[in-house]
């Protein structure tokens, strides 16, 4: 790769940008004109280039079609209140997309392909950043073996790309999860930490199961007893408990949620109780009974703060209490959002305009 580097653009003749419909749009369906790739081959990623969005050409012995190798990451760019565009801690998403990488032994990103990159893709297309209440263009970047060869190894050639789409919020009304504690969706040492495409791939029949049963997400439990909460699929998850704020420790089975990590900035900062431990089935059950939980949330990329109306466990619904108006989900989902999109001082320094 070269060691500085000019992103080769192509941008569209025919944009379809007349197709967006803010007040219709469904999550991951319509995507914005442009799309970033690079790719890696003889060792080193090669010359990045925006072209317009569209198909790629894959060897049915693609290997990670065959063996997995394939990762993700989910961010978000938002219209700012002075009409401008801005990313959310894209960093953190760079980073963990390469800890993903490592533990796929894929190769790692670039700082300056992914964030350079990322911002270019996102000028370019910044028609597509939408500005009503709570919406956003959502930045998916991803990675993806290339060789089209059946012996089991590392590749030696992937791609690397950036696809866009505007999105409003993932969930529109509180959501309700049930305890899984059958299916495992991530053991210790295993790969639960990294966002790649087979941790989602193996939830599906779960979660389908679950939605069948009227719910829209699990509480994923651990891998050994069943017992103790790990996250809910799309998102972490939080439970406010006497007052203080809990959510599981990150493991090696966790995904380390940039918006996990935000919220948490947010309650510290505001100096409230946190507690980041093992909380199990049974003490939310418990805390449910006895009038003590007073929220349980998900928090997300694409989820940003899903308040949680029922709790599924052992064949039983619990139904949590609504939200109070100055309940910790609203007042921390309406602080982010204001950082977001700049009506708000943005003292950690979040947010990168593009
Ligand atoms: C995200 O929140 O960005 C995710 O990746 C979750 C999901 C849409 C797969």
């Amino acid at each position: 790769m070269l060691d500085t580097f000019a992103i080769d653009i192509q941008p569209t003749a025919t944009s379809r940008l007349a197709e967006l419909d803010p007040a219709n749009m469904e999550f991951g369906k319509l995507f914005a004109d442009h799309m970033l790739t690079v790719e890696f081959t003889d060792g080193e990623w090669q010359q990045p280039r925006i072209v317009p969005y569209g198909p790629l050409t894959i060897s049915p012995a693609n290997s990670a079609l065959h063996y997995g190798q394939a990762i993700f990451e989910g961010a978000k760019a938002y219209r700012q209140a002075d009409g401008s565009v801005a990313l959310f801690r894209p960093l953190d998403n760079w980073r963990r997309l390469n800890a993903s990488a490592e533990r796929m032994a894929m190769p790692t990103v670039p700082e300056d392909i992914f964030l350079q990159g990322l911002r270019e893709l996102v000028k370019l297309d910044a028609g597509w950043v939408p500005d009503t209440a709570g919406s956003s263009l959502y930045l998916r970047p991803f990675m993806f073996a290339t060789d089209g060869f059946l012996g089991v190894r590392p590749s030696e050639k992937y791609h690397f790309g950036i696809i866009t789409c505007p999105v409003a919020a993932f969930f529109t009304k509180p959501v309700r999860v049930r305890f899984e504690q059958k299916y495992v969706r991530a053991a210790p040492g295993g790969a639960g930490y990294a966002k790649n495409a087979g941790n989602y791939g193996a939830a599906m029949l779960p979660s389908k199961l679950a939605q069948q049963e009227g719910y829209h997400q699990l509480l994923w439990t651990d891998a050994s007893e069943h017992q103790y909460v790990e996250e809910s699929g799309a998102m972490n998850v939080m439970f406010v408990i006497d007052g203080v704020i809990i959510t599981p420790a990150l493991s090696t089975s966790i995904l380390d949620g940039i918006t996990r990590r935000s919220v948490l900035e947010l309650a510290r900062d505001w100096g409230l109780p946190v507690e980041e431990r093992r909380v199990s089935s049974r003490e939310v059950v418990a805390a449910i009974q006895e009038g003590r939980l007073t929220e349980a949330f998900g928090v997300g990329t694409a989820a940003t703060i899903a308040p949680i109306a029922t709790i599924g466990y052992e064949g039983h619904n619990y139904d949590l209490p609504a939200l109070l108006d100055d309940a910790f989900a609203r007042r921390v989902g309406a602080a982010l959002e204001a950082i977001r999109t700049g009506h708000a001082a943005d003292p950690h320094g979040w947010m990168v305009a593009v």
